[in-house]
């Protein structure tokens, strides 16, 4: 469909070709004389409008009531001028193929349902207008990320999904264990298949890896390995968290970007940061304006009213820098009423986050810097004063916290410190410690939440909406 309706002048150039259309019945209206058939194959928003007379070969079937809404078919016809004001071309049947039938129950008919009913039916919502919408717009997002990096130098690397050590040092990973094969038939529940000691305890020794194993929570300690041997890398893959956060932005599994650079600074990581973003808000937003223009048009009237102009003022302003204890300052001298007590030391909360960003700064990405080291991950690189660390946020409207990063410790004695006091096992990171020993450089990073980029870009508002299969606490579907 998108080949033919695609173009500059929505098909009209493409009069008088045969095609084939295979795809999903979203509505059938049988008058007298003429049938009525919208379908889509998910190529883009528009469904082809297919107009169908009894001559059409096949035309008993949708006579006799077997093609209904979801059903699967395979349309042969002409491309016609049409005589409806919401398209310029329509297909002249010829002949009509029901590949599957679809029962009457099928949930996802015409009238507007519910996000929240559709997240109990993620397997059949990439058939509505704003799922395959969001799905179209990701797949651009994770087309332009790569183009981003691709084309300044940086390499893909593929960081490991079951990992050993946790990088954020935070406690919230997902342990991985095994299913003893011997034991697995036997096994009343999948549970009883884990190898146990005497006690019910796991036994580690018997298990899989012969030793604790986890999913990561982020790739950034892998991918610190390759910045210091091929200087610019970048990851890009799936991330796990086993935090208790049921809000609109927090996802048990979630993507994430995560670009390091080698010979860099706090500022050069900044500098990639605004470059990402600003590239992804004149670029790349200006790629999913040309390339996802019908998707991008759909959500600026459904779902957030003046999303694109939001977009292009990203591009445009020069993003707001300032230090945590600048920013500090700011929030208490606002005066508002937070839910959250705001002090130096403190956390900053996505409400603190959200008013930095939308009414101190009139809705431009802000960035704070040089955190208190207490607040953040053992690996980020302490300041002279011996309180704060190089650590910088870039928070965005509506959403707060798109991305975390910061120059990391490249001094061996400064990072055991870190872990000592922080009493995580030395052992664990040894290998992390040994990059100190050969070569160690100053480097920096940061990693980006994707399926909040993608709230960002399309303006969806709960954050298991913008990623096909959301696991969340105490849901794990599909
Ligand atoms: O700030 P975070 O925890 O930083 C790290 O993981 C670093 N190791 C990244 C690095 O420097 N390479 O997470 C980074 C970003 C956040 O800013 C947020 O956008 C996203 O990942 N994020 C989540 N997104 C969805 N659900 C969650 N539970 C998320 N936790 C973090
Ligand atoms: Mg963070």
């Amino acid at each position: 469909i998108v080949d033919v309706k695609g173009g500059p002048n929505e098909g009209l150039d493409r009069v008088g070709l045969m095609i084939v259309v295979a795809g999903w019945v979203r509505t059938l209206r049988a008058q007298s004389s003429v049938t009525f058939i919208e379908v889509n194959d998910g190529s883009c928003l528009s469904n082809m409008q297919c107009v169908m007379t009894s001559d059409a070969e096949g035309y008993d079937q949708v006579k006799s009531g077997l093609i209904t809404t979801g059903a699967s078919i395979w349309i042969q016809g002409n491309v016609v001028p049409s005589q409806g004001s919401k398209q310029k071309v329509e297909l002249k049947v010829n002949k009509i193929v029901l590949v599957g039938k679809s029962d009457p129950s099928y949930p996802i008919q015409k009238k507007r349902v519910s996000r929240e009913f559709l997240r109990t039916k993620a397997h059949l919502r990439p058939r509505t207008n704003t799922f395959g919408a969001v799905a179209r717009v990701r797949n651009a997002l994770a087309y332009a990320t790569h183009k981003f990096f691709q084309e300044n130098g940086f390499i893909w690397i593929s960081s490991p999904i079951i990992t050993a050590s946790d990088c954020e040092g935070a406690g919230e990973q997902f342990c991985v264990t095994t299913l003893i094969p011997s034991s697995r038939e036997a096994a009343e529940s999948p549970v009883d298949a884990i190898p146990k000691t005497k006690d019910g305890l796991i036994d580690w020794s018997q298990d899989f890896f012969e030793k604790p194993a986890f999913l990561t929570v982020s790739g950034q300690l892998n991918a610190e390995t390759y910045a210091t041997a091929l200087s610019n890398v970048y990851t890009f893959g799936p991330t796990f968290r086993a935090e208790n956060s049921n809000t609109s932005r927090h996802l048990a599994e979630f993507w994430m970007i995560e670009p390091e650079l080698a010979f860099a600074d706090l500022k050069d990581d900044m500098a990639c940061a605004t470059a990402y973003l600003q590239l992804y808000s004149c670029m790349q937003v200006r790629y999913i304006l040309d390339n996802c223009k019908e998707d991008m048009d759909f959500f600026n009237t459904w779902i957030e009213k003046g999303i694109i102009d939001r977009l292009s003022t990203v591009a445009e302003r020069d993003f707001v820098q300032l230090s945590y204890t600048d920013a500090i300052e700011l929030l208490i001298k606002a005066k508002k009423k937070f839910e959250f007590l705001v002090k130096w030391g403190c956390d900053l909360q996505s409400e603190h986050e959200r008013y930095l960003t939308e009414e101190a700064f009139g809705g431009c990405p802000v960035i704070v810097s040089d955190y208190p080291k207490e607040i953040k991950a053992f690996y980020m690189r302490q300041n002279d004063d011996g309180r704060t660390v190089a650590a910088m946020d870039m928070l965005v409207p509506r959403i707060g916290e798109l991305i975390g990063g910061s120059q990391r410790e490249e001094r061996l004695e400064y990072l055991e410190g870190r872990l000592d006091e922080l009493k995580l096992n030395r052992d664990s990171y040894w290998w992390y410690l040994d990059l100190r020993h050969y070569g160690s450089v100053p480097h920096a990073g940061f990693g980006l939440g994707f399926e909040r980029l993608v709230q960002f870009a399309t303006g969806v508002e709960n954050i298991r909406d913008a990623i096909p299969f959301p696991r969340t606490p105490g849901s794990v579907e599909f």
